[in-house]
């Protein structure tokens, strides 16, 4: 079925990158929006904006999802407003780069926390009534990181390879139901990711490798009203996991260790 006249879309990581470059695609084509992150002010920024800029109707959630208590009382908080989600984008998300045996363990796991367990549980909380109303759209944020391990980033891309995992299974799931699950993978990109990660100089962020965060988010945005299953935007990253699967394991282990261990300049 399609989706309403004004849907209403709730973007996670909303405050900047791809996060916010979708919320304005989305806006820009008449949708309403819950907007989520931490920092209140870039969040209540974009809000004034998006309002002036196309009329959307927005709400600012500030949630640290992080915080494992904190997917329910969103949902709950959504609830409370009397708010139906049509289109949800669970995008927040980091990396960090280093061995993990020296990894803040506290960090990894809030990491898997915000990028795996506040993903599958928003996901869970909000398609019950997609599914009972026979429209909705979902949109998992994983990564070229999913189709491989990722040495000296080892839970990151660990996290990603189950975002990958958990959003085609539940398309095929979801077939004929009136609500699609699309995962986008992006390769590197120009975002604050590098920053948090501690990657930019790395070899796999220098360079033709990152795309600006533009093109992404409009792959992104047509995949996602498309209903399609993958999207990874940039021909080079569409090679490069196309090449992944037929070189052997050992290969592609040291290739991406040496990718992130080099720094240039
Ligand atoms: N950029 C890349 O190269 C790249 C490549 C592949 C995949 N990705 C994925 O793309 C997604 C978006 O990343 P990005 O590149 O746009 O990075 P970004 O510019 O760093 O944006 C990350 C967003 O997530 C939010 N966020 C982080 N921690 C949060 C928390 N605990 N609770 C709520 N929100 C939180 C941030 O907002 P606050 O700080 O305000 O909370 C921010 O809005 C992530 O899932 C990332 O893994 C990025």
């Amino acid at each position: 079925m399609a989706l309403s006249p004004r849907p209403l879309a709730l973007v996670t990581g909303a405050s900047a990158g791809i996060g916010k470059e979708l919320a304005e695609r989305l806006a820009k084509n008449g949708c309403d929006m819950i907007l989520v992150a931490r920092r209140t002010d870039e969040l209540n920024a974009l809000a004034a904006r998006l309002t002036e800029a196309h009329g959307a109707k927005v709400h600012v959630m500030s949630v640290d999802l992080g915080d494992a208590t904190a997917p329910r009382k969103l949902f709950d908080d959504v609830m409370a407003k009397g708010l139906s989600v049509e289109i949800l984008i669970n995008n927040a998300g980091f990396g960090a780069l280093g061995e993990f045996a020296n990894a803040d363990l506290a960090r990894m796991i809030s990491m898997i926390q915000l990028n795996v367990a506040a993903l599958t549980e928003l996901t869970g909380l909000f398609l019950p009534a997609m599914v009972k109303n026979r429209r909705g759209k979902i949109l998992n944020v994983a990564s070229t990181a999913a189709f491989q391990p990722g040495p000296l980033m080892a839970v990151y891309y660990a996290t990603k390879a189950y975002v990958l995992s958990f959003s085609e299974a539940l398309y095929e799931e979801l077939r004929d139901t009136g609500v699609t699950v699309t995962c986008l993978c992006p390769g590197p990109t120009k975002t604050e990711f590098g920053d948090v990660a501690d990657m930019n100089g790395t070899s796999l962020f220098s360079g033709p490798n990152v795309m600006a965060v533009g093109p992404v988010a409009d792959a992104a945005f047509h995949a996602l009203m498309a209903g399609k299953r993958l999207v990874v935007p940039g021909f080079r990253n569409r090679l490069l996991i196309f090449a992944v699967r037929f070189a052997p394991r050992s290969v592609i282990l040291k290739m991406v260790k040496g990718f992130q261990s080099q720094r240039k300049g």
